[in-house]
């Protein structure tokens, strides 16, 4: 396998890097194998982009791991994805501690299996004290489902009188959102070429750079991270500015 360069060339690094990992299935079919295979070398290709996060400094990771829709795939999928999960969180766990690794999780996480829910608390309690990246985990996420549930949110602080009306503005709404403790992506990447949003960070990727691969998730390594770190590099963002 050909060696990784050490990206030292890379001079701008985004501080928030979301991303959709998508080709798992169409990776398994070209191989003849079962879905879930492909799922399991996309958790294999989590712990690579989570190292070339570290090696570059990127300080927050968002990965859209499980949304509102995947709920409707076949049961056996679901439950293939939720145990993958259990299984991922359970052995990185200590990975994560050592590499100085914050794991959170956003979306509505009570949907998920308890045994799931469990362990996902167990590893973001025992990760919560490390200063390194923050990885986030998006499961059981809709972006209009945040939208609601903030909207809902912020409802109930103004009938309970702690925010007047008067003081919604967009920096006020952020902060009902699942995603207040952190700030908006400045890159979003997807793989295996869609050119679709897919209902993920509706509210906070609007202006972050958008950048399209075909490599399937499964075959996407750190190399082909960097490459997209560089292209982000060499945009110009003006945020609607001249
Ligand atoms: C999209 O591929 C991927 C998912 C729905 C799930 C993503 C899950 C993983 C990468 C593995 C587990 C994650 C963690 C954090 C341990 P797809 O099935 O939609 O692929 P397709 O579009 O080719 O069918």
């Amino acid at each position: 396998m050909a060696a990784t360069a050490p990206a030292k060339d890379i001079k701008i690094v985004p501080r928030h890097v979301a991303i959709i990992m998508d080709g798992n299935g169409r990776w398994a079919k070209e191989r003849g194998l079962p879905r879930t295979e492909g799922h399991r070398q996309g958790a294999e290709t989590v712990r690579r982009v989570t190292e070339a996060c570290g090696d570059i400094g990127v300080e927050y990771l968002t990965l859209y791991a499980f949304s509102s829709e995947n709920w409707k795939r076949p049961k056996r999928e679901v439950d293939a994805l939720m145990r993958l999960l259990e299984q991922f969180l359970r052995k990185k766990t200590p990975e994560m501690r050592e590499q100085n690794i914050r794991l959170q999780a956003i979306g509505r996480l009570h949907d998920l299996p308890k045994t799931c829910q469990e362990q996902l608390h167990r590893s973001i309690e025992s990760t919560s004290q490390n200063s390194g990246l923050t990885l986030i985990l998006a499961l059981s996420y809709g972006g209009r489902e945040e939208i609601l549930d903030g909207v809902k949110s912020l409802i109930e602080s103004i009938e309970r009188g702690h925010l007047d009306k008067g003081m919604v503005d967009t920096d006020v709404f952020s902060k009902h959102l699942y995603t207040r403790y952190y700030p908006d992506p400045d890159l979003l990447i997807r793989t295996s070429g869609e050119l679709r949003l897919s209902n993920f960070l509706l509210w906070q990727v609007s202006y972050a750079e958008f950048y399209i691969t075909p490599k399937l998730w499964p075959d996407f390594d750190k190399e082909d991270f960097f490459e997209a770190v560089r292209e982000y590099g060499r945009r110009q963002r003006r945020f609607g500015g001249v």
